[in-house]
């Protein structure tokens, strides 16, 4: 395959599709071009796919070692793939909220590849939000408030066994003993891109480091409410063939709960990440 790509910005105010590719054949001219877009665009989305799960897991292995999520039940015969799911009865779902992967880990992963297996007739969407532009479009101010300020990122409030996926239709979270704490800089230099990225999320983070959770709460709040704000957002419709490739340092994403009674089935790999500054 040539490296005759097209990348097309997402109308939304984050990601781009590419055009042009079946991820199973890839050539190393193709491979950096989507590199670069994936580093530019924060997620990059693809549609009309056809990976098996040895395909999906090939393809994440051209981009670093699979980081195999220690909360979420993996499907069968591949530990490396996460089962994200929505069964027909359940009532909650997976990434209801505001969040990026894994910033609770020491070195949080890189990004996460999702692909889609079984969608519902209608909803399912899935929100994204920029976080390289939410970055500079803050004031000056904010930006030398933030400049030197670290965030405490946890999950126990998320996977712990008193946590809100810890109920009679999550059985398999609550794994008290995977729970993790990782401080990271609110502003980081995203490691593919050179460039600022906001690196706070409403889904792990409880409060700045050396600040209590009130202390921490108006300046926390006014950036989660800044980098939620539509122009940073895109609203990504799923289809049979459709995947999401995220970077979790320069996103966010919000899985939709609008389609009540019926089954939703996603396949997710999470690609390894290195320490942040
Ligand atoms: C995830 C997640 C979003 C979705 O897999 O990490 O948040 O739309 N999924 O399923
Ligand atoms: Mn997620």
């Amino acid at each position: 395959m040539s490296a005759a790509i097209e990348v097309r910005r997402h109308p939304g105010g984050c990601g781009a599709e590419v055009l042009g590719v079946d991820l199973r054949d890839l050539d190393d001219a193709t491979m950096a071009a989507i590199r670069a877009a994936y580093a530019e665009h924060g997620v990059i989305f693809f549609r009309d796919q056809k990976l098996s799960e040895d395909d999906h897991i090939a393809f994440a292995k051209r981009w670093g070692e699979i980081d195999v999520n220690k909360f979420f039940p993996h499907i069968e015969g591949y530990r490396e793939i996460a089962k994200v799911s929505k069964e027909k009865a359940q009532t909650t779902n997976i990434g209801g909220g505001w969040h990026t992967d894994h910033s609770y880990d020491e070195i949080p992963a890189m990004g996460s590849i999702l692909v889609a297996r079984v969608l519902p007739a209608k909803g399912g969407d899935t929100l994204f939000a920029n976080m390289y532009a939410a970055y500079d479009a803050l004031d000056d101010e904010t930006k030398a408030e933030i400049a030197d300020l670290k965030a405490v990122h946890s999950n126990a409030h998320v996977f712990g066994s008193k946590a809100y996926y810890s109920n009679p239709e999550r059985t398999e979270f609550a794994r008290d003993e995977a729970v993790s704490q990782a401080v990271h800089p609110v502003v980081i230099t995203h490691p593919l891109s050179g460039r600022k990225s906001l690196y706070v999320n409403p889904g792990f983070v409880l409060r700045f480091d050396g600040q209590s959770r009130e202390e921490s709460q108006t300046l926390l709040y006014k950036l989660f409410a800044h980098a939620m704000k539509p122009e940073f957002t895109s609203r990504f419709q799923w289809r049979p063939g459709s995947i999401a490739f995220w970077d979790n340092r320069a996103s966010w994403h919000f899985a939709l709960n609008d389609y009540q009674g019926e089954e939703r089935l996603m396949h997710r790999i999470t690609v390894a990440g290195c320490a942040l500054n």
